[in-house]
């Protein structure tokens, strides 16, 4: 029997996450609740029923497992009744806007025996788990060095509603936690951040770019730049062509440096002194690993049907992706308060 599956908040990642589960069999779209009238229709269109709010959706279908696809700053209360209701949840990144709701959503699940799956859905690509295993496995030899970039332009019409000219809903929440999430699946834990951000392009609250610099538990060095409003070819969605809404660069915009070779990211090219000693004076060879893109969100409901199913453990748990949230909102606290945070709780060892 398919697991059945609700879904609170059907915009625009909702949509991506019905598209996705119209794809894996051992799911089953059981209703959507959405206060939109246009998730009525949305409804109509998936033959399942609507609900105004999450509260009536849970009491009404008893769904197994739960897709939380709010806005980031709701994603609390109907994560809490849906762990209420007996569901295991798929909630989008960030799991929520604070780390004192995200810490709350951890323990109520884990006292329920409930499972939280985080939608970082770049966990599920090849070319992510590829650089895991190169970096930690020693490809590189010991790693030294991260740089990287995450540089685009949103249109102005981005910014026509005003929630969007805020804080939360700036870059760094909303976008660099991609980064900083694989960064750490990759690499391992970040022990502190030191950043900086302004807003000079647009004067808006919310910041247009930051810049920080990122010590890892194993000793590496790191250095990223990323904004909203700088125009470049260099930032994961042009680099993959993950969704064909943004045009594909194929540039990469993360470099891993080890004692024995670099990695470029995320369309790998693996540069080495090929045999010879590791030296500023052997010629550099690359080689190009190429793997296939695929769906991340087919593989993410998959993964969490399983999950719903008892059969998996979540890949990205509320705890794990609550070190990811801490370690994101560390580059604006830091940019703040002008020194360095050192990242410190439980979800450090994950
Ligand atoms: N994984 C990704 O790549 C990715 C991409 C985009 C957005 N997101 C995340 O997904 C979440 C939603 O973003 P979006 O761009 O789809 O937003 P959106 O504004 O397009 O859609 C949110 C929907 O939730 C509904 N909603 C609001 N409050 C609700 C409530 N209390 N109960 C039920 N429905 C409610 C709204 O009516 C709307 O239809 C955010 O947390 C965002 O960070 C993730």
């Amino acid at each position: 029997m398919p697991e059945r599956i609700a879904l609170i908040g059907a915009g625009v990642i909702g949509k991506r996450h019905l598209t996705a589960m119209a794809k894996v069999e051992s799911v089953e779209l059981a209703a959507i609740a959405d206060p939109h009238a246009s998730a009525a229709e949305i409804a109509t269109e998936y033959g399942v029923p609507h609900y105004s709010s999450a509260n009536k959706m849970l009491s009404a279908v008893a769904p197994s497992g739960v897709i939380i696809a709010t806005p980031t700053e709701h994603h609390f209360e109907p994560a809490l009744a849906a762990l209420d209701a007996g569901c295991h949840l798929l909630v989008e990144k960030p799991i929520a806007a604070t780390v004192a709701e995200a810490e709350e959503m951890t323990r109520a699940s884990e006292a329920r025996g409930l499972c939280v799956l985080v939608g970082h859905h770049r966990r599920y690509y090849p070319h992510v788990a590829r650089a895991r295993e190169m970096v930690r496995g020693g490809s590189l030899g010991q790693l030294v060095t991260v740089s990287g970039q995450w540089s685009v332009r949103k249109p102005e019409s981005y910014y026509a509603p005003d929630w969007r000219r805020r804080s939360p809903a700036g870059p760094v929440l909303t976008n660099l936690i991609h980064e900083i999430d694989y960064l750490r699946y990759i690499v391992g834990e970040i022990r502190s951040v030191t950043g900086l951000a302004g807003n000079s392009v647009q004067g808006f609250e919310k910041e247009d770019a930051a810049a920080f610099a990122l010590q890892f538990e194993n000793g590496s060095l790191g250095a990223f730049v990323m904004s909203d409003q700088a125009d470049s070819p260099w930032a994961w969605e042009l680099a993959t062509g993950e969704n064909p809404a943004f045009p594909h660069s194929g540039q990469n915009c993360i470099t891993f440096s080890g004692t024995r070779g670099a990695l470029e990211f995320p369309n790998l090219r693996h540069w080495t002194s090929d045999g010879e000693p590791e030296s500023w004076i052997t010629p550099k060879r690359v080689h190009d690993i190429s793997l296939e893109l695929g769906d991340a969100f087919v593989r993410q409901i998959e993964h969490f049907s399983e999950v719903v199913a008892g059969r998996a453990n979540p890949i990205i748990s509320a705890a794990d992706s609550t070190g990811t949230l801490r370690a994101t909102l560390a580059v604006l606290e830091s940019a703040r308060c002008g020194s360095r945070i050192d990242i410190c709780g439980p979800e450090r060892k994950n």
